[in-house]
């Protein structure tokens, strides 16, 4: 029994789902089942009533004499103080971007500014082409690019291939927080911390992990985390955490009538103002699930660390329950991690292949049935070929987030078995 004092971290599935419009509707007549989280997940009526509303009252430029432009000024900076909350740093050392992918190529230009021969950048071999192509870019500078391996078995980072890779030459290392294709989280703080013994910069992509868990760039203490608010609920838009002194030390490309006071000085033209609206409805709404699941939490933050609280356990029991069916399926191989005492160090993010069926063609039957997952590489092209699998088509990926039901996971593995 649970008691006023005690926090309440269970998740409210229909309190949830009641918040998000999309999750209603039916394909071929079956409810929709949306397994493809991974590749973007839907968002709760208020991030669209705060997009229409912003469009409706305050659409301007920015830094005019006049109210609406005044009005747009201070969303902008409301919503730098939400992402604030959310990677717990600054206002100020959040930019706002396209996409993750734009924001860092932006970033690698600039920091292959002081790049040349001698110098290494180690990448690894679990990460999104985002994470790689942007820095095998810098190749042109004459850097070196070294890539850690993954252990094939359960798709987990080589830490120790990690280390062999990072040197006194390192100047940068970019890794993913968790890969969008097998789920596997790494640990990240071991990365950061063997960047830094080498006296490299460490950028870290948290696109897949930040709608399953609580970032904290602080505790973390990399150099860049980069995140995209329409993977955790939020409009289609990046946002891209840079410590205070690289944003200020670091030269962008950028046109001289833009101020060179940070942050503004990463975001070139006019920023998509509307989104940028819905991105501070979506970290409230974050917010609003974790004081629903634990009413002693007060400040937005410690909110936000409740609502991972709760979504890490109901997460958790789906990815239980859909590898034990998958387990049980002929033919079934899932890559990545499917030890159940190891799931803390997984995301809800199953890629598997069925022997005799194509990725294409499962995601085809089950989209036939309302059951929307995604097949191929997703852009962790160097993770299918590492296991050999790009030229067959990749991987199934069944992607859940915290909106998805028990019932929508027995589905699937019941589509599959047919
Ligand atoms: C792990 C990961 N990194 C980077 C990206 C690219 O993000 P964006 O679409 O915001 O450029 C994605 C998109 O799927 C991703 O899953």
């Amino acid at each position: 029994m649970t008691t006023q004092t005690e926090p309440q971290t269970k998740l409210d599935l229909s309190w949830i789902r009641a918040q998000f419009p999309s999750l209603d509707q039916t394909a071929n007549g079956y409810p929709a089942a949306f397994l493809d989280g991974p590749g973007g997940t839907q968002v709760p009526r208020r991030v669209i009533d705060a997009i229409s509303g912003y469009l409706e009252a305050s659409n301007a430029n920015t830094g005019g004499a006049y109210a609406t432009s005044r009005r747009t000024d201070g969303m902008i900076a409301e919503a730098r103080v939400a992402m604030g909350d959310f990677l717990n740093c600054d206002a100020d050392e959040i930019v706002f971007g396209p996409n993750m992918t734009a924001l860092t190529f932006a970033m690698s230009r600039a920091i292959g500014r002081q790049m040349g021969p001698g110098n290494e950048i180690v990448l690894t071999h679990l990460d999104h082409d985002a994470n790689i192509s942007p820095w095998r870019a810098l190749e042109e500078t004459g850097a070196t690019v070294r890539f850690a391996d993954i252990h094939e078995a359960d798709c987990t980072l080589d830490m120790s291939d990690l280390a062999r890779k990072i040197t006194g030459h390192t100047r940068l290392v970019a890794a993913g927080y968790a890969s969008n294709a097998v789920g596997t989280i790494n640990n990240v703080q071991e990365i950061v911390r063997q960047a830094h013994n080498a006296g490299a910069l460490a950028y870290i992509d948290a696109v897949h992990y930040a709608p399953h868990g609580p970032i904290d760039v602080r505790a973390l203490d990399c150099d860049f985390l980069v995140c995209s608010t329409y993977k955790f609920f939020g409009p289609h838009m990046g946002v891209l955490y840079g410590k205070r002194e690289h944003l200020k030390r670091l030269r962008p490309y950028k046109v001289r009538a833009n101020t060179d006071a940070i942050p503004n000085r990463w975001e070139w033209g006019t920023l998509n103002h509307e989104c940028i609206a819905g991105i501070t409805a979506c970290v409230e709404y974050i917010a609003d699930l974790g004081r629903h699941a634990d009413s002693t939490a007060r400040s937005r933050r410690s909110a936000i660390l409740a609502a991972y609280g709760a979504i890490q356990k109901h997460e958790r029991s789906l990815t239980e329950r859909l590898v034990r069916g998958l387990k049980n399926l002929p033919g079934v191989k899932i890559y990545g991690i499917t030890d159940a005492d190891r799931f803390a160090q997984r995301c809800p993010t199953l890629a598997l292949r069925i022997a005799g069926h194509t990725p294409l063609e499962l995601a085809t039957r089950l989209g036939e049935r309302g059951i929307f997952t995604w097949d191929g590489n997703y852009y962790a092209l160097n993770l299918t070929e590492r296991l050999d699998v790009e030229k067959h088509g990749g991987f199934l990926r069944i992607g859940a987030v915290h909106y998805n039901t028990a019932d929508e996971v027995d589905r699937v593995v019941a589509a599959l078995a047919k």
